[in-house]
């Protein structure tokens, strides 16, 4: 413990001495700077060098994941140790992609089996939808797929699409997460009952807002089709199968998976169903693929040439070490657009947590803010924030090596901005060079003084640039699983349980004291402006 308290002391005084430093300069102070910070990793190029770590900096982060005893962690989580300990439960998101025959037991019980006969089930009925064996009550074939589920039972199989989707795909696949009718409404307008397959997901089946919706999906069918009808078009995916029993669907049509899979770490189970079947199995594989070569790599790689903690260390250094309070996720890849709103529920809530495992206060600050979007569409909306802001909001952009999607030329350009913004955040643009510009310019020297600040660009701004070779499903597969690993290493550092969430659920309590009250209009205790706002919505 002393060790690591000197550690993170260490890591403190770094992180003030690199931070009066540029970030630009330490590569000519450090020759060996851009081999030591830069990786490549089952198909991905990481390029920490830009980050506003220097030698000694990187050091003393190195130290603190060995002091935190990151490597003593990490033999946990793989071999299956109940390292969610107010759960009392195993994490083994990794056994969804390890190969079948592989020796992984939660909690001393071998798991391979079951994983194994799972995908098997999947893979089977992937194919019989696919082929037209499966069918709909009055025949036909599926043509799209529903599937209804929130949080971690819908953010990755979105992403997963949006990555893997075919250009015109023989299914449709479609998402509705919200308890929003609206949302109901809009996404099965246009869908044909008699072709649309419904898949509900839910970890627990407990979840308001997938039960609304599954609700509601099995009358838009049953209205259809009668309610012998809409059973066959019925799926569930869940670790609760009572009560996907209890809701109606055959049981060979439910798809489970085990509690030692948290929801956000869910995309590699049956969870991805829909997807599996709208991109067929070989493309599911290469994801599962994808990830497994970076498990490989995050068990036996040293610290200092690991991925996902390099990538880890960076955040800390930041967070901890700079007090930098948010990061901002930009994919310069359409298909990639929706990354940021997957790792906000990956990292914050894994890691937005006070208090550790021990029920004490935890000593430094955890999670940061993620945001991020699409990358040309942000330069044009946050960045200027981002260059000229006063606060400094370290950065990764993400962008694809190569990609031949679409008209000829679109790429090289997306790539030139992904480069350039990179280049402006660290280099900026001296006031000097600004002034000297408008002088050429012969603007007057009242207006230069004015201006010239304004133009300017202190830089120094830190960022991480990962390439994926080529967007594939193995590629991406690597890329989801370098952030897995990535969160449960902040974790460790961070002394927090990095697979509960107990903060959503006193909001979850509260909505369900809420409900009847906006139905019947008689007002229970609450404080006076939401008293005030339950008498006037009340229907
Ligand atoms: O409210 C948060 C949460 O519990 C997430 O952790 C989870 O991914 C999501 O709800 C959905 O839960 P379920 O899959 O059980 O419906």
């Amino acid at each position: 413990m002393a060790d690591l308290a000197a550690a993170w002391t260490r890591l403190q005084a770094a992180a003030q001495a690199a931070g009066d430093k540029r970030i630009v300069e330490m590569f000519d102070a450090e020759p060996g700077r851009l081999a030591a910070l830069t990786l490549d990793v089952a198909g991905l190029h990481l390029d920490l060098s830009k980050q506003a770590w220097d030698e000694a900096g990187l050091e003393a982060a190195l130290d603190l994941a060995h002091a935190a005893d990151v490597e003593g962690a990490r033999a946990r989580m793989l071999g299956g140790a109940a390292i969610n300990g107010s759960e009392g439960r195993a994490v083994l998101h990794t056994a969804l992609r390890a190969p079948a025959g592989a020796d992984i037991k939660a909690q001393g019980v071998p798991v391979m089996a079951q994983v194994e006969a799972v995908r098997q089930r999947m893979k089977a009925f992937t194919q019989a939808v696919r082929s037209g064996q499966i069918k709909g009550a009055t025949g036909k074939p599926f043509k799209a797929i529903l599937h209804i589920g929130i949080g971690g039972s819908d953010l990755g199989p979105r992403l997963l699409w949006d990555a893997l989707r075919p250009v015109k795909p023989e299914i449709d696949l479609r998402f509705i997460a919200n308890v929003d009718g609206a949302e109901f409404l809009l996404t099965t307008a246009d869908l044909d009952p008699e072709q649309t397959l419904v898949i509900v997901v839910s970890k627990t089946f407990t979840t308001q807002e997938t039960l609304s919706n599954a609700g509601a999906a099995r009358a838009w069918l049953a209205q259809a089709l009668g309610e012998a009808g809409a059973g066959q078009h019925l799926a569930a995916i869940s670790t609760a199968l009572d009560k996907t029993a209890a809701f109606g669907i055959a049981d060979d049509r439910v798809f489970g998976f085990w509690d030692w899979v948290g929801g956000r770490y869910s995309l590699w189970s049956s969870v991805s169903l829909s997807v599996a079947v709208a991109c067929g199995w070989d493309a599911f594989q290469g994801f599962l693929d994808g990830a497994a070569a970076m498990d490989a790599h995050f068990a036996a790689a040293p610290l200092d040439k690991n991925a996902p903690v390099l990538l880890a260390l960076a955040q800390i250094f930041n967070r901890n070490g700079l007090d930098r309070r948010a990061r901002s996720v930009v994919p310069y890849a359409h298909r990639l657009r929706r990354l940021a709103a997957f790792l906000q529920q990956l990292e914050m809530e894994s890691n937005g947590k006070s208090v550790g495992p021990d029920g004490r206060p935890v000593q430094h600050a955890t999670a940061t803010v993620v945001f991020g979007d699409e990358g040309t569409n942000v330069q044009h909306a946050y960045f200027q924030c981002m260059h000229q802001g006063t606060d400094i909001t370290p950065m990764e952009l993400i962008g694809l090596a190569q990609s031949d999607e679409g008209p000829a030329g679109m790429h090289e350009k997306l790539l030139s901005n992904l480069l350039a913004q990179a280049e402006a955040l660290m280099v900026g643009r001296p006031e000097a060079e600004v002034r000297a510009e408008l002088v050429a310019k012969g603007i007057d020297e009242a207006q230069i003084a004015t201006l010239a600040p304004q133009r300017a660009f202190a830089g120094n701004r830190p960022s991480t640039l990962l390439l994926l070779e080529r967007l594939t499903p193995q590629t991406f597969g690597a890329l989801i699983a370098l952030y897995e690993h990535k969160t449960f290493v902040e974790g460790v550092i961070w002394g927090v349980n990095s697979f509960d969430q107990w903060g959503v659920e006193l909001g979850k309590v509260m909505a369900g004291r809420i409900l009847p009250e906006l139905e019947s209009g008689a007002v229970g205790q609450h404080d006076p402006s939401t008293a005030a706002l339950i008498g006037r919505l009340k229907v």
